[in-house]
């Protein structure tokens, strides 16, 4: 029998990385090739003629998955019944502007939209923040939605944690499925912890550790970890845009896996909300290593954590606590 099909909200629907990923969610590359879908996208008043075009263009490509879309610039019509919302949207830093002001236009963006989103989603929507800061969008909208369990309520860190597996791939010459269990730690941004000391290699010899085939700690503590803490800056030196195609792509990874579940042995990187694992403090929403099984994620405990790891994962934490410090400053 025909599954029901699942409501996806995507906010920042007319900008880059929603054009490029409307299509990924329309052809089951988010949910699975057999899970119809309803497309909610929303994005702000100037943008209403761009987003009514992608809208057209959605139409014509005939998605045999896509059974109905929703554009709007109405909060209350895009967050209405909705599943699964990934939250695009949102206030870019232009210039002359300071870290403070990015943060509050972000926080009244993220407050309202939580409350759009409490009153109007399906119970148990999963909610996916993908705009910048991610992490700290994700924690107002917590706060803000508090009958939404906190559980539901993540940002993307999938594509730092997919850009690690790539640097590894690239620097082994191996595929890069043949890699895993990479760990982003903290913040999406340059105070990441981009973490190999627990990778694997699958080889013809069976799984070895990335850290005795790389041989080589100058390159993983050095320039291993400063590309992929610096690859968004890259990426906008490169093409003029942040990036796109990947972010899509990493956000169709993180809603997959969160749902359908992860491998067996294999775990991801998603910014959840810390429940002091590790001795994070409690209260961020932080990137960890999680497994996924049957629509929840769990942080994997237990793993060692050497002095070095330790100093990055308090550093990119203690610029967390200021980003919430900052937003919470912007509230009142
Ligand atoms: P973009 O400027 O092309 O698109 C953003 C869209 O959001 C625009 O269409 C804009 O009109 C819309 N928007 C603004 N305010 C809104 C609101 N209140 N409600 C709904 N829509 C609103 O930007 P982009 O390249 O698509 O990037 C989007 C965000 O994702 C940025 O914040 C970027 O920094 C972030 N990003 C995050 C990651 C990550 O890994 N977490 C990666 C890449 C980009
Ligand atoms: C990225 O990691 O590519 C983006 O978060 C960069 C940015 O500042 O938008």
């Amino acid at each position: 029998m025909a599954k029901e099909p699942v409501r996806v909200l995507v906010t920042g629907a007319a900008g880059q990385i929603g054009y490029a990923l409307v299509p990924m969610i329309a052809r089951g590359v988010m949910l699975g090739t057999d899970q119809p879908v309803i497309l909610h996208m929303l994005d702000i008043p100037p943008a209403a003629e761009a987003l009514n075009g992608v809208k057209m263009e959605l139409v014509d490509a005939a998605f045999p998955l896509l059974k109905g879309v929703v554009a709007t610039t109405d909060a209350v019509e895009a967050c209405t019944g909705v599943n699964i919302a990934v939250m695009v949207g949102g206030f870019p830093r232009k210039e002359g502007m300071e870290r403070k002001d990015v943060m509050s236009k972000n926080v009244a963006i993220y407050k309202s939209q939580a409350s759009a989103l409490e009153k109007h989603a399906a119970a148990n929507c999963k909610v996916l923040v993908v705009a910048n800061p991610a992490n700290t969008n994700a924690l107002i909208l917590k706060e803000f939605a508090p009958s939404i369990p906190e559980k539901n309520i993540t940002c993307l860190t999938r594509l730092d944690h997919n850009r690690a597996l790539g640097q590894v791939s690239e620097r082994l010459n191996v595929p890069v499925s043949n890699v895993k269990n990479v760990i982003i730690w903290g913040n999406h941004s340059s105070t990441q912890y981009p973490d190999v000391n627990h990778a694997t290699l699958t080889t013809s010899a069976g799984e070895k550790p990335v850290r005795q085939i790389v041989a080589d700690d100058e390159w993983l503590h050095g320039e291993f970890i400063t590309t992929v803490q610096q690859r968004g800056a890259a990426i906008i030196k490169a093409r003029k845009l942040s990036s796109a195609l990947s972010a899509a792509s990493s956000a169709c990874d993180h809603i997959r896996d969160w749902v359908l579940g992860t491998p067996e042995g294999t775990w991801v990187s998603m910014g959840v909300y810390s429940d002091g694992s590790y001795n994070v403090p409690a209260g961020l929403i932080y990137s960890f290593p999680v497994t996924c099984c049957n629509g929840d994620w769990t942080i994997v405990q237990g793993l060692p954590i050497d002095d070095l790891s330790r100093k990055k994962l308090d550093l990119t934490a203690e610029e967390l606590t200021e980003e919430k410090a900052l937003a919470y400053s912007c509230l009142t």
